[in-house]
């Protein structure tokens, strides 16, 4: 056996020293859900072909998934695995930000308790969640401009007694019922519906077919339909009233994606999961999702090295890179959203358009002004403000995320567009320090929506993130990621002699 050394997080500088000649190695067949066995045989008795590397573009979530799957779906293969990333660190939209010595997720903050795929990287990763809870802000408050049209109870004090604290969870559930009405329980099984179905992405193999296009995956679940109509149009069918969904739902999506409810009904019904109870986040930052899955998987990362170019070159693809190297790829995954990165593609890809949503994430110590809201206190303002879609609104939300005292905070806002200080010096009273980030954050949703294919060239380039025009989050990448993984595995261009074997690995045509 090749002796190997650990090669997780190293530059391309630092494995130069490497012979090159690296291999993914595995002595088990392992559990996270079987390949089949005789998968594993054939993929470990394929002779390496010339160039035998399996490159991705993107260190985010998606790249770094891609990168564990198709190691641990495979038995050592000969193939080395390269993943590129433009900027300096791994994780893509998932980094934290420092604010006075405390760090906060500036991009992907919670997880959802049924994200399966993340909950089991974070226990493989030895990663533990965050304990100060971030995330679960009970204080709510809608604002329409002029004045909270509603508020939940301020939270008791800290220490409060177990039974003042369910009489409190019990208050809000009667004010938001007050208000609401049923609208709340058909806002509630809408989620649970798309959670059911989403859940089938678990399943196993043998149940579970691999997909080549988005819509099959989608139709194959029960999701597709979500897909084409808005959010909207779908909460009024389940039967929501105008008021529920005005206030309380546009509150959900303008957090979530910055968006109003006329986003397609997945993207809307994956925001709804997102405001439930029993959110969480990795301690010390999600990002490490991402560094840990791409050591797991011992690919060698090469950061601050963009990817300008992708040619086809007949078997293989050639990588061209802004620090001028080239690299022959006999597989290509594009693990980042195509739509404001400049890769030039020869022969060109067709894809529809798409835009990104940008979000502004504005991080603020300091203190809110009351008489923004109208108020007389700071201590009157709600920890998390959302907001209505009405257009002299200049935020999405604000969020406490911290509170040292009574007169020092530190706040994230989100917002559609740059707050610039004349603006902020309206909203907070005292500021001592300002972070400004602005993400192409996620898709902008509508309906119907429309998918760039999964197989961008009818052979090995591969483009994971045309999943996220049916909802951006973690999970969604890591879903995504595990497909294209099976679907290069079960599709992997190495001389096979047919097999009948592999037909069980067949690819789902949906004839709808
Ligand atoms: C403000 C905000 C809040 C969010 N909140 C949540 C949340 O609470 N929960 C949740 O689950 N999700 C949330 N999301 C969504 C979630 O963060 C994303 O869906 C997810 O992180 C996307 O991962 P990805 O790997 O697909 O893409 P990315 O993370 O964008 O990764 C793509 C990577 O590719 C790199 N790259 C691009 N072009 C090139 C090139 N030419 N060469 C080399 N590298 C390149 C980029 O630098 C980047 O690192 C949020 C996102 C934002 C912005
Ligand atoms: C990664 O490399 C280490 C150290 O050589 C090895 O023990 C491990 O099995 C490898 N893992 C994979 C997934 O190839
Ligand atoms: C594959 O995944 C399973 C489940 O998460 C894990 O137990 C196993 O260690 C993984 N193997 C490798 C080589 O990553
Ligand atoms: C890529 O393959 C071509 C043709 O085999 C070869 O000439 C070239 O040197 C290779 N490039 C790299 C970086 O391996
Ligand atoms: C994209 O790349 C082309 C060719 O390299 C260049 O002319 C153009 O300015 C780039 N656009 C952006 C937005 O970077």
């Amino acid at each position: 056996m090749v002796r190997m050394e650990p090669r997780g997080l190293t530059s391309q500088e630092e494995t130069e020293n490497d012979d090159g000649d690296f291999r993914l190695r595995r002595r088990h067949p392992l559990t996270f859900s079987m390949p089949p066995l005789f998968l594993l045989l054939l993929l470990s008795s394929i002779h390496a072909s010339a160039a035998d590397d399996i490159c991705i573009v993107g260190s985010g979530i998606s790249g770094s998934s891609t990168a564990f799957f198709l190691t641990n779906y495979t038995a050592p293969i000969s193939a080395q695995l390269r993943v590129f990333e433009r900027r300096d660190r791994v994780g893509g939209r998932l980094a934290t930000v420092s604010v006075a010595g405390d760090t906060f997720e500036a991009g992907g903050s919670v997880i959802h308790p049924r994200n399966l795929h993340v909950r089991r990287f974070a226990d493989l990763l030895g990663l533990a969640a965050r304990d100060d809870g971030e995330g679960d802000d009970d204080w709510l408050g809608i604002w329409d401009g002029a004045r909270f049209v509603f508020s939940t109870l301020p939270p008791p004090p800290p220490g409060s007694s177990w039974l003042r604290r369910r009489l409190h969870a019990l208050l809000n559930s009667l004010l938001l019922l007050r208000r609401y009405g049923l609208s709340l329980f058909r806002m509630d099984s809408f989620a649970q519906e798309m959670l059911k179905k989403f859940l089938l992405y678990y399943n196993d193999f043998e149940s579970r077919p691999v997909f080549d296009n988005v819509e099959d995956m989608l139709k194959w679940s029960g999701l597709y339909g979500l897909t084409q109509r808005t959010l909207e149009e779908e909460l009024i069918d389940a039967g929501l009233n105008s008021q529920t969904i005005s206030e309380l739902v546009t509150v959900i999506t303008r957090i979530n994606y910055g968006q109003s409810v006329s986003i397609s009904g997945l993207a809307g019904a994956v925001s709804l999961a997102g405001s439930e109870s029993g959110l969480w986040a990795i301690k010390g930052g999600n990002w490490q999702l991402a560094a840990g899955l791409l050591k797991t998987a011992n690919a060698t990362l090469h950061l601050q090295e963009g990817i300008d170019s992708i040619s086809d070159a007949g078997d293989y693809y050639v990588l061209k890179s802004n620090k001028g190297h080239e690299y022959n790829c006999t597989v290509t995954v594009v693990a980042t959203p195509l739509d404001e990165v400049n890769i030039t593609f020869t022969p060109p890809v067709s894809i529809p358009p798409r835009k990104m949503q940008h979000t502004h994430a504005t991080f603020v110590r300091g203190l809110l002004n009351p008489k923004f809201f109208g108020l007389s206190s700071v201590s009157d303002i709600p920890e998390l403000i959302g907001t209505m879609e009405l257009p002299d609104i200049p935020f999405s939300s604000i969020s406490v995320l911290k509170k040292r005292n009574q007169h020092d905070m530190t706040y994230k806002v989100f917002s559609r567009a740059k707050l610039d200080d004349s603006l902020l010096a309206q909203i907070f009273s005292t500021r001592e320090e300002t972070i400004r980030i602005d993400w192409p954050a996620y898709p902008h949703y509508h309906a119907p929506e429309d998918f760039a294919p999964i197989i961008l060239d009818g052979k090995h380039l591969y483009y994971v993130n045309s999943f996220e025009s049916a909802a951006s989050a973690m999970e969604t990448g890591a879903v995504a990621a595990e497909n294209v993984a099976r679907l290069i595995i079960s599709r992997l261009p190495l001389g096979l002699r047919a097999s009948p074997l592999l037909s069980s690995e067949k690819r789902c045509r949906w004839s709808s």
